[in-house]
């Protein structure tokens, strides 16, 4: 007897190195930094019910009677619950089958959900069966599978060949000799003998998962009578259990002071050994909900994930950490391949991954927010919803990034189809105005308009300005309303200036022409080359012209000059004094180009607008600073005559 429990102690040892193999980059506390990591391993059957067909005055669904004359039972009760108690401190309680029964006996875990079983030991008080199936089921019990066959011949048995003559058969003979009469082990390892899988690879998964677990008792056997016990096996006591390793092993040798088992099928001891199911995500695990609470040394099989995953089994992204598809760690590697978040500036709790954005962005990001807040739209919820524009002093993931656009209905043009509200710049917030109105919000007549109402502003039908209600002209520019923005001026005063007027008090964001701040415009500087240039582009007017102020209108520029030479004039009249000139290219920056910068004396040429009166300063037009030099060159060419041309005019275009 002793014999056998070394050897029984041998071969768990040598299944625990297995496993320690197996899952040699996880278990201990705080594996999961940077590492695969596993919860530890138990017994999956301790503190889970056990059900069997029959069972000797115990509990099953077919108890056969208790004890009478003719099926003596043993003194005590022997319930399946035996087979799961602790072998040290209750080695001699097994749970016993029915006796004289005719059903196939069987033996079931199951699982509040899905476990890794990594190996099955049984310790018979009885004869070991003759005939046995160990199967599993990965769904509940639905459908099962065979994990092993036991059967000291298979051939016959079960009509597969033997294991120990054909290598990786599903049956085996090993475990079912009916010596020894009592204390007969039989051991079933999930990966096999040498199984070196990645546990978290599928492949180790399809073999180390289950919810199920049954034996199928097929046939007993009795004590071949003639045998003394203690002289049983050829094969014991070769090897030593090392004695530095104390893993839980099965108890120490009881004198055998037992009488033999009268019931067909009596087991000591059922060890299934398994941990929870986390893909190398997690190192502890909690009960099941709805699960019983859990008895000390009962394996939980609820996992408290790491690495950003999340689930019962860790086996998806966490809500916001879905910018790379989920992966099991690497139980070879150890590598942890935790999940990564997505980038959604605070606007969004969760996050999808997308295998189109993810090949787009050729492998770097594939997550998606999914319902960004805050009025934010976009795949990172990066830029304003539809009717709503950015508040450009404020960081991107401010709740308040986005502004309602403040649009005037009369003024500004309705959205585009089917989106609702006003539209305006999701950057600047400038609004899509009707002809002849401006303002970010498009609530007022530009200069030289008049009438503000449903259908824009009709033209002025004089040379300067008109009165903005009324149409009629002013006498002089002295009187319109044009505020004069001086170069520097502060916008307090303009707000002042403003208010007192009874405008709309505009943002100070525009309320500041671009022109003090050219810092902010990036132009495409364009060279004259020769004189020539100016003859080939047939500019309108080509006039000598200081920059005297400018003008901020809301959505457009207006710059005044004073013309100090005219060397070409289109239809506009032009004479020297003070002109107005208009940059059409008034971008959502807030910046015109090309730059005129107050109090530079440039060479100006561009074409006009004939119904307007108006001098354009466009993106093809001439502006370069005046030099003496220059200046010669220029007179000369044209006087020696640019060939006569057309007069072409030009549409504004805002
Ligand atoms: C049988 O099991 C049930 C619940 O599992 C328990 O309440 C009952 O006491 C058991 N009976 C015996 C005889 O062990
Ligand atoms: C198993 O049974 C078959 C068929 O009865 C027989 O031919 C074979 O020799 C047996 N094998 C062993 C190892 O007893
Ligand atoms: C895990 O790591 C090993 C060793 O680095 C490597 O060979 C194997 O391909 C990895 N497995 C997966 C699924 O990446």
């Amino acid at each position: 007897m002793k014999r056998f429990e070394g050897r029984l102690r041998f071969e768990m040892l040598a299944i625990n190195c297995a496993l320690i193999v197996a899952f040699m980059h996880s278990g201990t506390a705080s594996r999961c930094v940077d590492h695969a990591c596993s919860p530890p391993m138990g017994n999956l059957a301790s503190g889970r019910t056990l059900t069997t067909v029959s069972g000797c005055c115990g509990n099953g669904s077919h108890h056969s009677p208790c004890p009478t004359p003719l099926h003596p039972c043993p003194d005590h009760l022997h319930p399946p619950a035996h087979m799961v108690d602790d072998p040290f401190q209750h080695p001699n309680t097994w749970w016993a089958s029915g006796v004289g029964t005719d059903q196939v006996e069987e033996v079931r875990l199951d699982l509040e959900t899905r476990f890794c079983l990594t190996h099955v030991v049984l310790l018979f008080h009885s004869p070991r069966p003759a005939a046995m199936a160990m199967e599993r089921s990965q769904d509940f019990g639905r459908t099962w599978e065979t994990l092993k066959l036991f059967a000291q011949n298979c051939s016959l048995a079960f009509g597969f060949p033997d294991d120990t003559s054909q290598h990786g058969s599903r049956c085996t003979s090993r475990y079912s000799s009916a010596k020894p009469c009592s204390r007969g082990e039989v051991i079933f390892r999930t990966l096999g003998p040498g199984g070196l899988v990645d546990p978290y690879s599928p492949e180790g998964i399809s073999q180390l998962t289950l919810t199920n677990l049954r034996l199928r008792l097929l046939k007993a056997q009795t004590c071949p009578l003639s045998v003394a016990p203690s002289t049983t096996s050829s094969s014991i006591g070769l090897f030593k259990p090392p004695a530095d390793l104390n893993l839980p092993l099965l108890p120490p040798p009881q004198p055998s002071s037992e009488a033999p088992a009268s019931a067909p099928f009596a087991i000591y001891t059922l060890l299934a050994r398994g941990t929870c199911l986390c893909h190398g995500h997690a190192e502890h695990c909690l009960p099941h909900r709805g699960g019983q609470d859990t008895l000390k040394d009962m394996v939980a099989g609820r996992c408290v994930c790491t690495h950003h995953t999340a689930g019962e089994h860790c086996e998806r992204c966490g809500p916001l950490y879905n910018d790379q598809s989920w992966k099991p760690a690497n139980g070879s590697s150890g590598e942890p391949h935790p999940c990564h978040k997505c980038e959604c500036h605070d606007h969004a709790e969760s996050c999808h991954f997308s295998k189109r954005v993810w090949l787009s962005l050729e492998g770097t990001s594939g997550g998606v927010c999914d319902d960004c807040q805050h009025n934010t739209a976009g795949r990172r919820c990066q830029r304003c919803r539809h009717g709503y524009h950015r508040q450009p002093a404020m960081p991107l993931n401010s709740p308040h990034i986005c502004t309602r656009c403040w649009c005037d209905p009369l003024g500004s043009l309705p959205a585009i189809s089917g989106e609702e509200g006003r539209w305006c710049h999701p950057r600047s917030g400038q609004c899509h105005c009707r002809p002849g109105v401006g303002g970010t919000g498009c609530n007022h007549c530009l200069p030289g308009y008049w009438g503000f109402g449903g259908e824009g502003c009709k033209p002025c039908a004089c040379p300067q300005n008109c009165d903005p209600h009324t149409g009629l002209c002013l006498d002089s520019y002295a009187n319109n309303q044009v505020l004069n923005i001086p170069m520097g001026g502060k916008i307090t005063a303009m707000d002042h200036a403003l208010t007192t007027e009874g405008e709309p008090v505009w943002s100070k964001q525009l309320a500041v022409s671009a022109l003090h701040y050219t810092g902010k415009c990036s132009c495409k500087e364009r060279k004259l080359r020769s004189v020539s240039d100016l003859c080939k582009t047939k500019y309108a007017y080509v006039i000598k012209a200081s920059v005297l102020s400018a003008h901020d209108k809301g959505s457009h520029a207006e710059v005044q000059v004073k013309v100090c030479k005219v060397l070409r004039s289109g239809q506009v009249p032009l004479s020297q004094g003070t002109h107005s000139i208009y940059p059409l290219s008034w971008t959502s920056r807030g910046c015109t180009c090309p730059i005129l910068n107050p109090g530079v004396e440039y060479l100006l040429a561009g074409p006009e607008e004939v119904e307007t009166e108006r001098l354009l300063v466009t993106m093809q037009s001439v502006v370069v600073p005046w030099t003496p030099q220059l200046g010669t060159h220029i007179s000369e060419g044209l006087r020696q005559g640019c060939p006569e041309h057309p007069l072409q005019t030009h549409n504004r275009a805002i």
